[in-house]
């Protein structure tokens, strides 16, 4: 496995190669990235995955506790990519991805990006977009691998390659969960063991949802949103159900027939987990 640390060295290693998956990643990585590689190593020759904490997408262009407390394990990561199957590694640092200072040019993301996670995270998409913009003009990749975990990323990429005509193709992965149910996320890492117990409410009201759906029971929303609201321990962001696509609300009268996600967002004490599943 080969280590780039610039933009130099990354198309150096990237010259003569057949086909290439890329995995964009912030690092602090689990079995959930893992498995993105995973689908990346099935489908191309050469496996790409980057490793950047991209300031331009956290609070205040990540002036802010959430970017430097962001947690940054770079040995382990190179250790889990390895074993993985990763052929290049892309880990620059900010002066690196940003010379001279921030970008004035920018990826707008428009109304897919500024609702539900857009709402709570102002500039957030906006700051993926770019960001995966220019890996993909830096790795050039055949496909790029996204978890169906962060549903409106996957959406706002789907839109970015899309409007910009960008020739990748979208593959999204399905969620890893812990044992207990949880979506794995780097941000679990900063849950007790009591804060994780009370988390476990988030996947169970969701699965609920996809039960009911699938035994062709009326589905409850706001009933969904006040057992959150109401679960120990926990404070409800949101919870919508929406056209997986354009992450537009869905009126649902009755029996829902078209495809739909659930999205949702709650805080466990400091701790913002996001989770979803399709009905
Ligand atoms: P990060 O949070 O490191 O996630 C990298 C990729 O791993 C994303 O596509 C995310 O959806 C996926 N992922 C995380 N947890 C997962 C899980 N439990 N199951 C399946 N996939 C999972 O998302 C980002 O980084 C950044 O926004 C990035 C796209 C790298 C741009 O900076």
């Amino acid at each position: 496995m080969q280590v780039a640390t610039t933009k130099k060295a990354l198309i150096d290693a990237l010259l003569h190669h057949k086909s290439v998956g890329l995995v964009p990643t912030m690092g602090a990585l689990h079995s959930g990235h893992a498995s993105l590689v995973k689908a990346a190593r099935a489908e191309n020759d050469t496996v790409v995955a980057s490793i950047f904490v991209n300031p331009l997408q956290f609070e205040a262009l990540g002036d802010c506790d959430d970017y430097r407390n962001y947690p940054r394990q770079l040995d382990a990561d190179l250790a889990l990519l390895e074993e993985a199957g990763v052929d290049i590694v892309f880990a620059p640092d900010v002066e690196e991805m940003y010379p001279g200072g921030l970008p004035l040019v920018w990826a707008r993301t428009g109304s897919i990006g500024t609702k539900l996670e857009g709402a709570s995270r102002p500039g957030h998409f906006d700051g993926v977009a770019t960001v995966v913009a220019k890996l993909f003009n830096l790795v050039r990749p055949d496909r790029a691998y996204f978890g169906q975990k962060d549903a409106q990323q996957v959406a706002v990429i789907r839109r970015l390659v899309a409007d910009l005509d960008i020739p990748v193709e979208i593959r999204p992965v399905p969620i890893i969960r812990g044992a207990d149910g949880l979506a794995e996320s780097s941000r679990n890492q900063r849950l007790s063991a009591d804060q994780r117990a009370q988390a476990l409410v988030l996947p169970q009201v969701l699965s609920a949802l996809q039960r009911r759906k699938a035994a062709g029971e009326a589905l409850d929303i706001q009933g969904a949103r006040d057992t959150l609201a109401s679960a120990d321990g926990v404070r409800l962001d949101h919870l919508e159900i929406v056209d997986p696509a354009t992450l537009e609300p869905l009126e649902i009268d009755g029996l829902l027939t078209q495809p739909a996600l659930v999205v949702a967002a709650i805080f466990v004490g400091p701790v913002r987990l996001i989770d979803n599943i399709e009905l």
